[in-house]
């Protein structure tokens, strides 16, 4: 689909069609596009937990109880659900790691470009540990660049998608073990295909405020 159909077929999907099975190609390209997401000084700061059976959907479920009950028929009846997560710290560990696969993947070729990378994005991180004091918020803005990429790239291949903040973080944390690996889960995405009888928002026109009001032309 080109990308003017893409975003206008779109809508967020309220009820899947029973776990049907997207084409593991079609996962494998939104694999890529997350694996790929553009992040500040390249910090990549993210983890992705990818559920594909009935299991693992089950279990991210379990976070969708209570307030969240709403959002559960979606995890449960989607194809794959992705829980977008972001480290908790950006740690040593972490700034030593993407320094070296910048380096393994060929990107130091002047003499001083490594010292010189590591440089900046440590400037960087300082600026938001030192004065800014908001790593957390920082990571998480590149978490929800991840979370367009993938909701675009969905929808420009035909593929039905929820995204949904409307979980239990910690409950979910804790069933996926991230806190014990420095992670935090941050968003859901749901994709499959939409139940033609209960997607009640696929017969509804989308709503945006007028053109007018959301630009400004200088
Ligand atoms: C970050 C984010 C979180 C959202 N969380 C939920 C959610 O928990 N459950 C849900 O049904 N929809 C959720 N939505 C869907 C929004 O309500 C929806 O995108 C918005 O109303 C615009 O409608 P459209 O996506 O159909 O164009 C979320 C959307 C975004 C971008």
């Amino acid at each position: 689909m080109n990308l003017s159909d893409a975003v206008h077929a779109r809508h967020t999907v309220k009820a899947f069609d029973g776990g049907r099975a997207l084409p593991q190609a079609q996962i494998d390209t939104l694999l890529t596009v997350l694996h790929q997401t553009p992040s500040s000084v390249n910090s990549q700061p993210w983890h992705y937990v990818v559920a594909a059976t009935p299991e693992g959907r089950a279990r991210i479920a379990k976070a969708t109880t209570g307030a969240y009950a709403y959002n559960q028929p979606k995890v449960l009846n989607a194809s794959h659900v992705i829980a977008l997560c972001m480290h908790a710290d950006l740690d040593e560990a972490h700034l030593k790691a993407v320094l070296e696969q910048e380096a393994r993947d060929g990107r130091f070729v002047a003499d001083g470009a490594r010292e010189a990378q590591d440089k900046t994005r440590r400037s960087y991180v300082a600026q938001h540990r030192y004065e800014l004091r908001d790593v957390p918020q920082w990571m998480e803005k590149q978490v929800y660049i991840a979370l367009g990429g993938l909701l675009l790239g969905a929808a420009t291949l035909g593929i039905d998608a929820t995204p949904m903040e409307g979980f239990d973080a910690r409950a979910l944390d804790l069933e996926l073990g991230l806190r014990e690996r420095g992670l935090t889960s941050v968003v859901l995405v749901a994709l499959g295909y939409r139940s033609d009888e209960n997607d009640f928002n696929a017969k509804l026109p989308k709503s945006r405020l007028p053109r007018e009001q959301v630009f400004t032309f200088v």
